[in-house]
């Protein structure tokens, strides 16, 4: 092997183990929602009475994981590979109605599908709701 070979098969061999390294640092891959569901109405928007249905249905099926305050430090997230989103922060707040909706609804890899647990659409956008209530 010559000096230029061993170079580049070094170079290589390092990015592979920086990415390992640096991968549990990073922030998830970005999550692209559907147009039809980033600009899907929530009809239930401004509802004052969606704190407490929104709470026990988070209650019952998210707490594990994200946690009772949506910090994502629920006690099964440990065990997950994926890091936890903070609902508290404005990059989760900042999100429309309908791209909460969608990703609780559909989810992805280690993150449930909801679509046969939470069948009712007016408890989906309670939940929702409810989430936007975790805002700091
Ligand atoms: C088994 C653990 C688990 C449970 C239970 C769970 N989640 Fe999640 N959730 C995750 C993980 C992991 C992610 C990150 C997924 C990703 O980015 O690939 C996530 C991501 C999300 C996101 C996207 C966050 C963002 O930053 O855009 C929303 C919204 C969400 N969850 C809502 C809910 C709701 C609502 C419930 C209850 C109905 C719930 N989750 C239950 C594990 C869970």
């Amino acid at each position: 092997m010559n000096t230029k070979t061993l170079v580049i098969v070094l170079i290589g061999v390092s990015t592979l183990f920086l990415m390992a390294f640096i991968k549990p640092f990073s922030t998830n891959e970005s999550w692209e929602v559907p147009a039809k569901y980033k600009k899907m109405k929530n009809p239930l928007a401004g509802d004052k009475d969606s704190g407490r249905v929104g709470q026990s249905l988070y209650v019952m099926h998210c707490k594990s994981c994200h946690g009772k305050t949506g910090l994502g430090n629920g006690t099964k997230s440990k065990s997950l590979k994926t890091r936890l989103p903070d609902f508290t922060q404005k990059e989760f707040q900042d999100q429309t109605d309908g791209e909460i909706y969608y990703k609780t609804i559909f989810g992805r890899d280690e993150m449930p599908s909801y679509e046969k647990k939470i069948r009712d659409d007016e408890d989906r956008w309670l939940l929702v709701n409810y989430l936007k209530t975790l805002k700091k």
